[in-house]
């Protein structure tokens, strides 16, 4: 559950249904983007060394407000607002 995250701490959530990449920053703030690659729709991953949301197939890297770090992917992840956040369920449950 995004709840449960340390400040400084991703992971990967699901909400609704839907695949959701959730950064706490270190003042508390959730930080919550779609996971799917704006380059072609790999779904990226929580790089918890640099704070990055990383996609395995073709390396794009993005910060974790979903702004490009590294292409080939020009777009940002899309971002979704706090109101997302009275659905959070966590992965596994
Ligand atoms: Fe993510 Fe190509 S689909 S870099």
């Amino acid at each position: 559950n995004a709840n449960d995250l340390s400040n400084g701490e991703g992971a990967v959530i699901t909400i609704e249904g839907h695949r959701k990449g959730a950064y706490k920053d270190d003042e508390g703030k959730l930080h919550i983007v779609d996971t799917t690659c704006t380059h072609i729709g790999c779904e990226v991953e929580w790089n918890n060394g640099d704070r990055t949301w990383d996609c395995p197939c073709h390396g794009s890297r993005f910060s974790y407000t979903g702004e490009v770090i590294e292409g080939p992917a020009e777009k940002p992840l899309q971002r979704h607002d706090h109101t997302m956040l009275d659905n959070l369920t966590s992965e596994d449950s």
